[in-house]
């Protein structure tokens, strides 16, 4: 099967292309990349991409699918066909599930679900700990060897700094990076939203920006002890930004990732008590929202990840002190994202470097580029397309959205992975 994507924009950050291009796959693979017109299209396919962008794939790095365990909340089949939707061809699947995923059979089970949806690419991180209990390692090797591609206790920081120390260190022997969830829990204590004047307005317990820094901090301590590769997750604070700045300066092992709400939306988002805007790490300032910008654009934050974290009414329809932490973003994270491109704060290439190419580098997984020879997982995306954020017609089970009933411009109007069509609005 040959499939000839005519005409379109294509942009690839790790080749440096931003020029129009026919795009040829044949099976699963890209075959040929060429000027516009030199690829005949008899016999083939051919999908039409006139003013339209064709990108690698995007993979977004930090999802939770909630299976095994939350069905409920979200399947892989679910979640799957809202990354696609969303145009990811592929996901990393964090491992708070139920049980978690810290042993070789959920690695299995979950890769085995994802073959069987047929959609995205899942790869699923194993957890740094037993149970993301923080008091042992799990088997690092193991995981690897099911398919494990990093490892991280996402939704808890791993609080004792010893274990975190061999946790950089053992997974250095296997070439897996460590994503950190950065929290400081005794200093969060009790806290639901941003510590700052909403908070005092609404009467609602506080969480300052020092919770996340303290363990960035500690974090980037311990890589320079161990030469351990850390990848920090879901980044929220100015504070935080100017950190990772400074260690990358300092050449520092360190990468890091920022989500959509945490460049668009401020603790204004939680008046009226609205739990989907409930998340950790919290909605913060108008100054962090400018600094995470900056760092998106000056390079300190290498990606972007939605961290869909899909819950159901019956952890959201509740008291705000009550619900969980958490909200959807698989199938708003390209056009949110597309708005700074739009805004003018990042470039086209940044902004696929940031959805693709760099995601696919932090996890050292195939894709994020369309050279030749490379896996046929391609994006295309309609940069000018509105549409209205409506989670009444989402494929996640997901409505834990604070995002809901904004206009966005930008989308994806196709999404091929391995070379077959796999969610197309054309
Ligand atoms: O808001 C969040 N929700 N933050 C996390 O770290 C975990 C996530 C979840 O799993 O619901």
């Amino acid at each position: 099967m040959s499939l000839l994507i005519k005409g379109g924009l294509v942009v690839d950050p790790a080749q440096g292309l931003e020029q129009i291009r026919d795009l040829l796959i044949q099976g699963d693979k890209i075959a040929a990349l060429e000027p516009p017109g030199t690829i005949p299209g008899q016999g083939r396919r051919v999908v039409e991409a006139k003013d339209l962008v064709v990108a690698p794939g995007l993979i977004d790095m930090h999802v939770h699918l909630r299976e095994p365990g939350e069905e409920y909340k979200e399947t892989i089949l679910t979640g799957t066909r809202a990354a696609v939707r969303g145009g990811f061809t592929a996901v990393a699947a964090m491992p708070n599930t139920r049980p978690v995923n810290d042993t070789a059979s959920v690695t299995r089970y979950i890769l085995e679900q994802a073959k069987a949806a047929g959609l995205a690419r899942v790869y699923p991180v194993g957890a740094i700990s037993m149970g993301s209990a923080g008091r042992n390692l799990s088997e690092y090797g193991d995981q690897k060897a099911a398919g494990a591609v990093a490892l991280s206790d996402d939704g808890h920081p791993v609080a004792n700094p010893m274990l975190m120390r061999r946790a950089l260190e053992y997974a250095r022997t296997f070439g897996l990076p460590i994503i950190s969830h950065c929290e400081d829990l005794d200093l969060r204590g009790d806290g639901v939203m941003h510590e700052g004047r909403v908070s005092l307005e609404l009467g609602l317990e506080g969480i300052p920006a020092a919770v996340e820094e303290i363990m960035i901090f500690r974090d980037l301590a311990l890589i320079q002890l161990t030469g351990g590769r850390l990848h920090l997750a879901h980044v929220s604070a100015f504070g935080s930004v100017a950190l990772v700045r400074q260690a990358k300066e300092a050449g520092l092992t360190v990468t890091a990732e920022t989500a959509p709400h945490y460049f668009h939306l401020t603790e204004e988002a939680v008046k009226g008590y609205d739990t989907n805007a409930k998340v950790n790490p919290p909605l913060r300032t108008a100054a962090d929202v400018a600094a995470i910008r900056e760092g998106l654009k000056d390079g300190t934050l290498d990606a972007i990840a939605c961290d869909h974290a899909p819950h159901s009414t019956l952890e959201k329809d509740l008291e705000f002190e009550a619900a969980a932490f958490g909200l959807i973003g698989l199938e708003t994270s390209l056009g949110l994202s597309l708005k700074l491109v739009h805004d003018g704060v990042l470039t086209l290439t940044q902004l696929v470097a940031k959805m693709s190419t760099n995601p696919a580098r932090i996890l050292g997984v195939p894709g994020g580029t369309l050279t030749v020879g490379s896996p046929a997982d391609v994006t295309i995306i309609d940069l000018n397309r509105e549409w209205t954020v409506d989670v009444n017609t989402f494929a996640s089970k997901g409505r834990n959205c604070p995002f809901n009933g904004w206009s966005l411009k930008g989308k994806a109007v196709a999404t091929i992975v391995g070379g077959k069509i796999v969610s197309s609005e054309q």
